[in-house]
Formats: structure tokens, C-alpha cells, sequence
């Protein structure tokens, strides 16, 4: 399968749709809970102050747009936007249970109806590699930061140690889409989740992606656990 070939956007919205009441707690168990740790990473590395205004696409369930409303504390916003309803639905809820004022808006991350400029951040997590064009939609992401803003990206990736690497791709082969199976009852989304992973670029490919949209001026990669996973910091060109 070529990594970045076209995916259906109609098939990942209803795939996410049937998932979605389940996807906070198939998340958490099939992660052992990293993957907070890892977007906790994110936000220390976003650069936020006081006051910004972030973006959060492919927010699903809201997950990193609450941790960032957390660390705002009280000030500035986050709007955190999908094209799938029934996960957007999810954050909603949630929003009720937090008492968060996060705004969750429908929106394409391939075509963001924002304005150039208008936040300080703007991340995805775990969405771009599910998304049509990733150019574009990094693209895109650049477009509505403000000059000097970061853009970050967390995404699977492949673990360089071969170890690891052979841990790793038993775990998302057999176990990954056992477990996400039962506890979702669609094991076929986590096979997709593992074998969408599995040859998507990651590090310096992926970088160099970001590179031909022509809107950052610096940009690094951090590694966790070997490569299963990156985060990309993308710094907006100040012009
Ligand atoms: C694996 S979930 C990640 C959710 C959340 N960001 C997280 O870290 O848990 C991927 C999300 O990306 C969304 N998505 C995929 N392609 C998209 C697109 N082109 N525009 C907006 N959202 C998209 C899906 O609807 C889904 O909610």
C-alpha cells in the first residue's frame, strides 16, 4: 500500500463514526496510557503563552484540545475541529463533564475555514496520516498560524531498532486488532490503524513533506519509544 496514497475520506469518516463511543477507552488500554505522555510533550514543545489562540485538528474526542485548554488556564481559546460528527459528538459531551468552554467546529483539515493567521498553534494528532493529501493539509495547518507560530504533529511512525520494531509489529499485528476489536467491535479499524502506520513516513521523510509546502522555516523531530511514534515542531516562517 503506498503510505500516501489517496485515502476515502468517506470510509475514515464512517470508520471513526462507528468507533467513536469507544475510542477513549480502546485508546487508553491499547496505549498502556502513553499517549498522553506523548501529547503532554507536545504542548511543552508548542511554545503557548498566556492568552494564544490554539487549533486542534483532527481533534476526535478533544483529548489534546482539553490538555491545552488546561495548561491556558482561563485564558486566551481552543477550537478544536473534524470532519467526523460522531466523534465531535464525543468531545461535546465531554465538554458538559469538564465544564471546558473548547468550541468543536465541523471542518476538513485539507480546507480549514479560517482565515491566514489566526492562531498562535495549531496541532494534529494521529490525524494526518489518515488525511488525503498530506501536503496539503500541512499546508493548511501553516496557513492558519500567525507568523513565528508552531505548528506540531504527532504521528505513528517505525521504530529504528529492530527489536523494538519486531516487538512492536507483533503487538499491532496480532494483539492490536484483537483487543481494539473487542472492546469496539470493529477489528478492521485496527488493522487499519496498523498497517496505515506502517509505511507512513516518518522523521526526516516526513520533514521533508513539511518542507515543500514553502511555509516553515524550521523544523525537528522528536522520537518516542524508538520511532513508534513522532512529533513534528514546525515553525512558521516569520516573513
Ligand atoms: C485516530 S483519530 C485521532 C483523534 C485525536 N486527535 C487523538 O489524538 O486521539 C483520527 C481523527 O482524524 C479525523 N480525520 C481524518 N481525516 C480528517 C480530515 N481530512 N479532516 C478532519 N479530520 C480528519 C478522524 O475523523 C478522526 O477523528
Amino acid at each position: 500500500m503506498d503510505p500516501l496514497a489517496a485515502q476515502n475520506p468517506k470510509s475514515i469518516q464512517d470508520m471513526f463514526g462507528v468507533i467513536s463511543k469507544k475510542y477513549d477507552l480502546a485508546n487508553s488500554i491499547l496505549s498502556f496510557g502513553i499517549h498522553h505522555l506523548w501529547k503532554n510533550t507536545l504542548i511543552r514543545h508548542s511554545g503557548l503563552k498566556k492568552g494564544d489562540r490554539i487549533l486542534d485538528c483532527a481533534t476526535g474526542t478533544g483529548d489534546l484540545a482539553f490538555l491545552f485548554e488546561k495548561r491556558l488556564a482561563g485564558s486566551g481559546e481552543v477550537v478544536g475541529t473534524d470532519f467526523c460528527e460522531p466523534m465531535l459528538d464525543v468531545a461535546r459531551e465531554k465538554t458538559q463533564v469538564k465544564s471546558s468552554q473548547v468550541s468543536f467546529r465541523h471542518a476538513d483539515v485539507m480546507n480549514l475555514p479560517f482565515q491566514d493567521h489566526e492562531f498562535n498553534v495549531a496541532s494534529i494528532s494521529f490525524g494526518i496520516r489518515n488525511v488525503q493529501d498530506t501536503q496539503k493539509a500541512l499546508s493548511e495547518l501553516g496557513r492558519v498560524v500567525k507568523r513565528g507560530g508552531r505548528v506540531l504533529v504527532l504521528e505513528f511512525g517505525q521504530p529504528h531498532s529492530a527489536v523494538i520494531q519486531w516487538g512492536y509489529e507483533f503487538y499491532s499485528k496480532k494483539i492490536l486488532p484483537r483487543v481494539g476489536g473487542w472492546i469496539s467491535g470493529q477489528p478492521k479499524a485496527y488493522e487499519y490503524l496498523q498497517s496505515s502506520s506502517a509505511a507512513y513516513p516518518c522523521g526526516d521523510e516526513f520533514l521533508a513533506i513539511a518542507a515543500k509546502t514553502g511555509r516553515f522555516e524550521k523544523m525537528r523531530w522528536i522520537r518516542f519509544q524508538s520511532g513508534i511514534a513522532y512529533l513534528y515542531i514546525l515553525e512558521r516562517a516569520g516573513e
